[in-house]
C-alpha cells in the first residue's frame, strides 16, 4: 500500500553543527517563518504615524496628534530594525543565482532607506514636539516613506506569491543550495541516447544534503539520504516547487510549497496535492568518479 503522508523522522545532522540561532531567526521551531510574521508591526505604526499626521492637519486643535505621530514612528522604527534581524536571513538563504535574489536585494535596500527617511524624520520632530501643527519637511518626509514602504511591501508580497522565498523553508533543517551546479553533457546527442554526466560536486555532499544540478536545461536535485545519492527531477509535478530546497523525511522529499512527498528511489507521489510522479536519474560510479545517466529528451520544464 503506498505510503499516505512523509514520516516525521527529523532529518540527518550535517555534522557541521546545528546553527541554532539561525534555525530560530527563520522560524524552524515555530515552523513558520518570522519575518513575515513581524512586519506587520513597522507598517501599522507607520501607517498609524502618517494617518496622525493627516488628522493634526484637519483638526489643528486637537492635542496630542503630533505627539501621538512621533511616538508610533518611533515604535516603527525600532520594530522595523526587529523585523529587519530575520529578514537578513531569510536573505542570506536565497540562492544565488534564484531571479528573486534580485527582487529581495531591492526590498532590502527600499527598507534601509524606509529606515533612514524615518529616522531622520524621528530626528526633526524631536526638536518641535510641543509645535501645534506639523512643518513641511517632516510631513513630505512621511510622504516619501510611506510611498517608499508601499512600494517595498508590493515586492516583499512578490517574493512571496511569484517566486515562492522563504516559502516552507522553515521546515528544511539542513542548508539549501547556494547555487545551481551547470553541466553539459559535452557533446550533442541524439533522441533516447543516455550519457554519463560526472558531478564531482556530489562527493561532497552531507547526509540530508542537495545539490541543484543543471545538465544542458534538464534540472535535477541530487540528494543524500543515509549515505546514498539520488537524483530526480527538481521541479514538483505539482506547482513545480523547487524540490532541492525541500526537506528530507527518511526516503521521501517534501515540497517546499505545498507538501507533496516523493520517494526518492521511485519518484512515486506518496502524498499529495502532486498526482504525477517524479522523474528520476541514475546515479553511478565510473572510473572512479561519480555522476548521473541522463537520457536525451526529457520534457521536464526547466
Ligand atoms: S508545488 Fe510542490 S506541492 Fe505544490
Amino acid at each position: 500500500m503506498a505510503q499516505t503522508r512523509c514520516s516525521r523522522r527529523r532529518q540527518p545532522s550535517t555534522g557541521i553543527g546545528e546553527p541554532v540561532l539561525k534555525d530560530l531567526l527563520e522560524g524552524k521551531p515555530l515552523r513558520h517563518p518570522i519575518h513575515p510574521m513581524l512586519v506587520h508591526f513597522p507598517i501599522g505604526f507607520l501607517v498609524l504615524s502618517f494617518l496622525l499626521d493627516l488628522v493634526s492637519l484637519v483638526f489643528p486643535d486637537v492635542p496630542g496628534l503630533l505627539g501621538g505621530s512621533f511616538y508610533a514612528m518611533l515604535l516603527g522604527i525600532i520594530a522595523a530594525l526587529l523585523a529587519a534581524v530575520p529578514g537578513i536571513v531569510d536573505y542570506s538563504e536565497i540562492r544565488r543565482d534564484h531571479p528573486g535574489k534580485v527582487v529581495a536585494t531591492r526590498h532590502m535596500i527600499l527598507n534601509l532607506m524606509v529606515v533612514a527617511i524615518y529616522g531622520i524624520n524621528l530626528w526633526i520632530r524631536s526638536s518641535a514636539l510641543s509645535d501645534p501643527k506639523i512643518s513641511l519637511l517632516p510631513f513630505l518626509l512621511s510622504i516619501i516613506g510611506i510611498g517608499l514602504l508601499s512600494v517595498s511591501g508590493y515586492l516583499g508580497g512578490r517574493l512571496v506569491y511569484d517566486e515562492g522565498i522563504a516559502v516552507g523553508r522553515h521546515k528544511r533543517r539542513t542548508p539549501t543550495p547556494q547555487e545551481t551546479i551547470r553541466l553539459s553533457t559535452g557533446h550533442a546527442t541524439k533522441d533516447g541516447e543516455t550519457t554519463f554526466v560526472p558531478i564531482p560536486e556530489a562527493e561532497q555532499l552531507g547526509n540530508g544534503e542537495t545539490l541543484r544540478v543543471e545538465i544542458d536545461k534538464l534540472v535535477m536535485t541530487i540528494a543524500r539520504i543515509d549515505n546514498q545519492l539520488y537524483a530526480f527531477q527538481e521541479f514538483c509535478t505539482h506547482r513545480f516547487g523547487p524540490l532541492s530546497e525541500g526537506s528530507l523525511h527518511g526516503f521521501n522529499v517534501q515540497c517546499p510549497w505545498h507538501n507533496s512527498c516523493f520517494d526518492v528511489r521511485t519518484g512515486k507521489v506518496t502524498n499529495g496535492p502532486a498526482k504525477v510522479d517524479l522523474k528520476t536519474f541514475k546515479i553511478e560510479k565510473r572510473d572512479g568518479k561519480v555522476g548521473v545517466l541522463v537520457t536525451k529528451d526529457h520534457d521536464q520544464k526547466t
